[in-house]
């Protein structure tokens, strides 16, 4: 097999740090790291992380050996949603820092090879946002309101809700404004919060303003763009009720076949710039084939498995939505994604130790046990997987410390809407956002200076003291050291930088495949040790293997099957 690599052009300004990274563009097989910047690095200690605090630990990034960083919502934001309900889409959250230090992270980033994608919010914005200030004031039916979606409601006197829709959140997707007399007026639509009204895409004023937005940036040099909700800009025509829509054709608030007009424009774009940028597409939708559609060669590059991230740890099912992925991926030559965390699930460490494994928006995260070592091993075993599929794979912030989700968080400093939405059914998204632990410094972990003037804006257990990045850089035996491995050996395994994947046969609990003729997988999902297949070389286990050397319960292993070639 040829080890030659060739880089594009654009990978020139990038030195690569001793590997070959990929083959083909970048974003293919990168590793990419997500970025919550609330809760990564507080800057100027006021609590509240930073762009000061991500600048300052691009070194720690850099030493991970991450290819990009996704940076959650960055913009001017009241934070009713964390930042996904933006007011500004051109400039950035005054708590977070300035445009100009945007533009000297991303060159920073760049200078250490490291790509930035950021996030764009398209399917709704704030309700602080000048459109939506001007809609609430201007009159029903006037080009203001046409911008957004306002109906008359329904019943005798507009008293009900324009149709059945339900917010993602919980509770109505509509809400009554107000006239300028005080009398009740016309409602509008939020998919999510009611801070967050649903911006009407059928009006070309819309598209015209965020394909501005997408040249903006590009413009400041970001390498790729994350699409919220990417599925759901598009509505039904008349805006008809989810009761009785035929269930042959979906849900009328998702996955309407006009949106791939919107991305199709949004490729030229992209593709009318140097390099290689990437969208990636948020879409939580149950159909792999339609998923698959987002992905043709003139819409989005990639987007992000929630197939894989929901499976349960089992062998058949993460078999079979693996091979669901390449299936699908494979005719229309788009690389996969692996995600096992990000800002809006379970943190794995803690789904991986619970009775039930999967992970579903219906039924999370409230007081089922955890058994925290169990946990710990499986995602360890999860990160030698996920690296060592083919496709990219994304890294959510503090993943690669094996941090934990804080379920135990006192309600009365619950910040995520979907805890009061929900009535408080649903604890909401806040404990996976607990501002990272970088020291065993008291007061807030390394999070903030030592002269800080404000606390975390959420607490920190005490005892991630313990795992800190600080504690974790000295141990050879730690979930960062692990991380920091398996990301080096993927870059210098040639057999990775393709996406062919062949399965082998490793008895009935193990589930183990080869890329290439020289690397080897293997992952134990069964009760009892398992004998490795032939190997040449054994390159990295998640855990030790057993003293007569076979592979424990819930452990992965990378091989090297053939003596290298050089
Ligand atoms: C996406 C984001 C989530 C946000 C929602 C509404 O799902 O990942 O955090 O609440 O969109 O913008
Ligand atoms: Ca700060």
């Amino acid at each position: 097999m040829s080890s030659t690599i060739s880089l594009s052009p654009h990978d020139e300004p990038f030195p690569a740090s001793g590997a070959p990274t990929t083959a083909g563009p970048w974003w293919r097989n990168a590793v990419v790291y997500q970025v919550y910047p609330r809760s990564f690095a507080d800057g100027n200690g006021d609590g509240i992380g930073d762009l000061t605090g991500i600048r300052a630990r691009l070194p720690y990034l850099s030493k991970l050996g991450v290819d990009a960083l996704w940076i959650n919502p960055w913009y001017p934001s009241p934070m009713a949603d964390g930042g996904y309900d933006v007011a500004d889409y051109r400039d950035i959250e005054p708590d977070f820092g300035t445009l100009a230090e945007a533009e000297a992270l991303i060159a920073e980033a760049h200078t250490l090879g490291i790509r930035i994608i950021i996030d764009l919010v398209p399917n709704h914005c704030s309700d602080v946002h000048p459109w939506f200030i001007e809609a609430l004031a201007a009159a029903p039916g006037s080009v203001a309101r046409e911008r957004f979606h306002f109906l008359e409601g329904k019943g005798a006197n507009g008293e009900l809700p324009p149709n059945d829709w339900q917010s993602r959140f919980g509770g109505p997707a509509w809400t009554r404004t107000v006239n300028a007399d005080g009398t009740p007026g016309q409602w509008y639509l939020h998919l999510y919060a009611p801070e967050q009204p649903d911006l009407n895409w059928d009006n070309p004023e819309i598209r015209t303003e965020f394909e501005g937005v997408l040249q903006f940036w590009f413009d400041r040099g970001v390498d790729g763009i994350r699409i919220d909700v990417a599925d759901g800009l598009i509505k039904e025509p008349g805006l008809p009720d989810g009761e009785g829509f035929d269930p042959a054709k979906g849900v009328p608030y998702s996955d309407r076949d006009g949106v791939h007009d919107i991305y199709r424009a949004w490729r030229a774009i992209a593709d009318s710039y140097d390099g290689d940028r990437v969208f990636v597409g948020e879409m939580w939708i149950p159909d792999p084939e339609r998923f698959a559609m987002y992905l043709r060669p003139d819409e989005l590059h990639t987007a992000f498995n929630f197939d894989f991230l929901s499976c349960p740890w089992d062998k058949a099912t993460m078999r079979s939505s693996i091979d669901t992925t390449m299936r699908l991926n494979g005719p229309i030559g788009a690389p996969a994604t692996w995600v096992l965390s990000n800002h809006d699930v379970t943190r794995h460490v803690t789904r991986y130790g619970k009775e039930d494994t999967s992970f579903s928006f219906a039924d999370r995260r409230h007081g089922a046990p955890n058994d925290a070592v169990l946990g710990m091993r499986r995602a360890r075993a999860a990160a030698l997987l996920t690296m060592a599929l083919p496709g990219s794979v994304y890294v959510y912030q503090g993943e690669e410390l094996g941090l934990d989700e804080i379920e135990d968080l006192d309600d009365s400093l619950r910040q995520d809407p979907v805890w009061e939405r929900s009535e408080h059914r649903d604890p909401g998204r806040d404990g996976c956002r607990i501002p990272l632990p970088w020291s065993t410094e008291p007061t807030s972990l390394g999070f903030s200076p030592a002269d800080a003037t404000a606390a975390p804006w959420l607490p920190q257990p005490a005892r991630w003291a313990a795992v800190s990045a600080e504690v974790q850089e000295t141990d050879p035996a730690s979930m960062l050291a692990l991380y920091r491995a398996v990301i080096k050996l993927r870059k210098a395994q040639p057999g990775l930088l393709t996406d062919d994947l062949d399965w082998i046969d490793c008895g009935d609990d193990c589930l183990s495949f080869t890329r290439g003729p020289q690397f080897g997988f293997v992952l134990n999902l069964g009760a009892e040790p398992a004998v490795l297949p032939a190997h040449e070389t054994l390159l990295l286990t998640s855990s030790p293997l057993t003293e007569d050397g076979r592979l424990p319960a819930d452990t992965a292993a990378w091989l090297r099957l053939t003596p290298a070639s050089d």
